[in-house]
């Protein structure tokens, strides 16, 4: 199978290029710098509808996954133009190239195109309102792949992180060796998901040949930044990751002003992975794994 990744340099790009090394792969990264040895990249500008259509359509995928995006959430809200151009415009671009050369096309979208006031996890099918531009660029974005009339799976994904980006396991890590106290929102609640689950999750799927439309991909639970927080430092501090733990205080959004609203409850049902046979894990579970995994690369990042 021939696959196309958009944006490997990402957080979920990364793990996808790392996952799929090896086998028929071309990758693209904004500077055409390969994320990791043995991996075929190009240089690609997602918001050049012009050389989007042509990489697509001269490289001749099976499939296509999108794993770039704008993720700026309180800067979207300054440069929505921007937000929209990447995250509507460009993957509507992508997904009529699809159709045109055949290919299937995966492209990812965000827990934030809810507005956090259900109380039980988030559906597929639940309605949408998203809360700033961020979740309106990715709702659109949403919105036109799905009616493009080509072959397309749309993961929604939701806090993610991993040992590179920006991300709040690593804010965290580097936060608390510089301070004595971090105060924590503990009103946002959701499901912290491993960037390598997004792209083990993605995999599977394909590889299932998923029926096309909308799916959640997140760990299992629900937890608040706070409790994550909290989960973070305890098990690093276990693992000697961190010779010490900053004290935590648990505080409310309100007190936390940002740009952008983020949604209170941001917790969506992953039922539909699960019924297809992949196995979706608790964030606990997932989180400790992760540790595991990149404890390595963690500690050289704390160096
Ligand atoms: N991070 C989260 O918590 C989260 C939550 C929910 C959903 N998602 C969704 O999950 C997907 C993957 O997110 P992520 O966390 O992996 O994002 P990320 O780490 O911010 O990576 C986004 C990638 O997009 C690339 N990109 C941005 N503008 C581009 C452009 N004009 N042309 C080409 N590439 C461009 C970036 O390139 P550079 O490296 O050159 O900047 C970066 O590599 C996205 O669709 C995101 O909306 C993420």
């Amino acid at each position: 199978m021939k696959t196309l990744l958009i944006g490997a340099n990402g957080q979920v790009g990364y793990e996808l290029a790392a996952r799929l090394a090896g086998a028929d792969l071309l990758a693209t990264t904004r500077s055409g710098v390969a994320p990791l040895d043995g991996v075929t990249c190009v240089a690609l500008d997602v918001g050049d509808r012009g050389a989007l259509r042509s990489l697509i359509l001269d490289c001749r995928p099976d499939v296509v996954i999108n794993a770039s995006a704008y993720t700026a959430v309180d800067r979207a809200e300054s440069e929505s133009e921007l937000a929209f151009r990447i995250n509507a415009e460009a993957p509507a671009a992508m997904a009529t190239a699809c159709l045109e050369a055949g290919a299937r096309l995966v492209h990812y979208s965000t827990d934030y195109v809810f507005d956090g006031t259900a109380r039980s996890p988030y559906r597929t099918d639940s309605a949408v309102s998203p809360l700033g531009v961020y979740g309106r660029s990715k709702r659109a974005g949403e919105v036109a792949v799905l009616a493009s009339g080509a072959d397309v799976l749309v993961l929604r994904t939701a806090w993610v992180y991993g040992t590179r980006g920006q991300n709040f396991l690593r804010t965290m890590l580097r936060l608390g060796r510089e301070r004595d106290e971090l105060r924590v929102v503990d009103d946002q609640v959701g499901c912290p998901t491993p960037a390598w689950f997004v792209a083990a999750a993605t995999a599977q799927l394909l590889e299932r040949a998923a029926p096309a439309g909308i799916h959640h991909a997140v760990t299992r639970g629900q937890v608040s930044w706070f409790g994550f927080a909290e989960a973070i430092f305890v098990t690093a501090l276990e693992r000697g990751l961190i010779a010490r733990a900053p004290t935590l205080v648990p505080i409310p959004s309100s007190a936390y002003p940002t740009p952008a609203r983020r949604p209170d409850y941001s917790v969506l049902d992953s039922g539909g992975l699960a019924a297809l046979g992949i196995d979706v894990p608790d964030w606990r579970d997932a989180f400790r794994h992760t540790l595991d995994r990149d404890g390595d690369a963690l500690a050289r990042l704390l160096g």
